[in-house]
């Protein structure tokens, strides 16, 4: 018994830490910000050179920070190897592949990259990361997080789904969605890549992820961060969870 009390102890601090972050990334010297990057000097080319149409919401500024280091307009061409199954403006149609409109792009070439250390697992995705260098995949990633973010078509009435989304329930280690990947599921702030836009993405892909965490055969989260968020919910909760989200 204390073991195990021990290891949700464990668990619940992984969690707030990790949900800490969010915090600390979102004070994180508002004067100047700078989207991470290795090499300062590919920040260079202007903002607009670089600005592609987004949500009116964004503005050029936070879009180029969601992008990521990579070149938005350059990446539209060499992003072609992706549209039959993503879509060409990210919003795939088939349920099972994910939209990438509007996800942050150090987001979606960490997993890219995640697929081809199998890190995380997928035949498809594993085939097509080995086939990207890095610097096409900045370039790609950043065409489609400037891309107007994906929407659900429908808002969801899930109750079920809502409070999960939205109440913490620490007896569980379930810490609510929205702590971290903000009040719409939309992420954090366009200079926190650590957590994915959820808001509006396929019902069908966010049960696949959802059970796939639980199960543990994805674990690429950091510190395992979603597995233990989802390690005791049902699947009727998951499910719940999976409509609600995918209609904001
Ligand atoms: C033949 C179809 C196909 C092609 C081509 C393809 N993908 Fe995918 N992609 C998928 C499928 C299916 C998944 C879901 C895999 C899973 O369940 O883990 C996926 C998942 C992803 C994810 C994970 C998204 C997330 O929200 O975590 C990213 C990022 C991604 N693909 C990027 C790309 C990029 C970039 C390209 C082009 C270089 C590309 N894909 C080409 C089918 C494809
Ligand atoms: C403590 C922070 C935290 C909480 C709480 C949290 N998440 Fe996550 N979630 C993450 C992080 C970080 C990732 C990115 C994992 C990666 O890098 O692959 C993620 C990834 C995901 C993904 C995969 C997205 C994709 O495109 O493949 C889904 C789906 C998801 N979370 C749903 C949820 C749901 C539903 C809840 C509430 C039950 C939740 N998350 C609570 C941090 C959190």
């Amino acid at each position: 018994m204390l073991h195990s009390k021990s290891i949700i102890t464990v668990g619940i601090a992984l969690v707030v830490l990790l949900a800490s972050m969010v915090v600390l990334a979102a004070n994180d010297n508002p004067a100047s910000p700078k989207p991470p990057s290795q090499n300062p000097a590919k920040q260079q080319p202007s903002v607009q050179s670089k600005s592609v149409a987004n949500t009116s919401s964004d503005s050029v500024d936070e879009t180029k920070l969601r992008s990521g280091p990579g070149d938005p307009v350059a990446g539209k061409s060499k992003a072609e190897l992706c549209f039959g199954c993503h879509g060409e403006d990210g919003n795939s149609i088939e349920p099972l592949i994910p939209k990438l409109a509007g996800q942050y792009g150090i987001y979606i070439a960490k997993q890219v990259r995640n697929y081809q250390a199998s890190i995380r697992t997928h035949q498809i995705m594993g085939a097509v990361a080995a086939s990207v260098s890095d610097a096409d995949l900045a370039d790609i990633s950043a065409y489609f997080a400037s891309q107007p973010m994906m929407k659900g078509a429908r808002p969801s009435s899930n109750q079920i789904g809502k409070n999960l989304f939205e109440k913490d329930d620490l007896s569980r280690m379930m810490v609510r969605c929205n702590n971290c990947h903000g009040a719409t599921g939309k992420g954090q702030n366009p200079r926190n890549s650590v957590f994915p836009v959820i808001g509006g993405q396929h019902k069908e892909y966010l049960l696949r992820q959802l059970l796939s965490f639980r199960k543990g055969d994805r674990n690429n989260s950091p510190g395992g961060v979603m597995n233990i968020t989802v390690e005791r919910l049902s699947d009727a909760e998951l499910e719940a969870l999976a409509d609600y989200v995918s209609g904001l």
